[in-house]
């Protein structure tokens, strides 16, 4: 049985989760409407795998006896300066989130909630990985300036671990 304080800061990582599947998929249509293709796919391959995330708190809190909150959320920016700010704003937004991450690690322990504790590692690990991925792209970017993004446009799913397959 999850504590409330355990239950609260996990509910409130659906939010998070969900913002940021929300904010992919605003920065997908952007990037889709402006001519870039690839870059789009990618984004909405990653609001997808945010919805999964999100979907793993909710089936957790809910096992865990407690009750998953579907709340409401901010709207994201229509609109992005470019590309390369777009990648900017998506690693600044994955630090935050690792950093919510890790808040949730310190809340299970100062509550020996070591079940938690075990299951929430599955999210340290996968924002390692989130992380080193939007800052290979941002290298990228750095190489090649604004001016040539066909062929990075091109490749950009290749880049994805698994392909471009969503990972649950
Ligand atoms: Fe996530
Ligand atoms: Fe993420």
């Amino acid at each position: 049985m999850l504590s409330k304080k355990i239950e609260d800061i996990l509910n409130e990582q659906i939010e998070k989760e969900g913002y940021s599947s929300n904010l992919y998929l605003a920065m997908a249509i952007w990037a889709e409407t402006n001519g870039y293709a690839g870059i789009s796919k990618w984004l909405y391959a990653q609001a997808e795998e945010e919805k999964l995330h999100m979907l793993k708190f909710i089936h957790y809190i809910n096992e865990r006896g407690g009750h998953a909150v579907v709340p409401a959320f901010k709207q994201p920016p229509k609109d992005q300066k470019s590309i390369k700010s777009m990648f900017e704003e998506v690693f600044k937004h994955e630090q935050f989130i690792s950093e919510s991450i890790n808040q949730i690690v310190a809340a299970t322990i100062a509550e020996n909630d070591f079940t938690t504790q075990s299951w929430v590692q599955w999210f340290v690990t996968e924002q390692i990985e989130e992380e080193a991925q939007v800052s290979e792209i941002l290298d990228k970017l750095n190489l090649l300036g604004e001016n040539n993004l066909y062929l990075f446009d091109r490749d950009i799913m290749s880049m994805r671990a698994g392909g471009g397959t969503p990972v649950a």
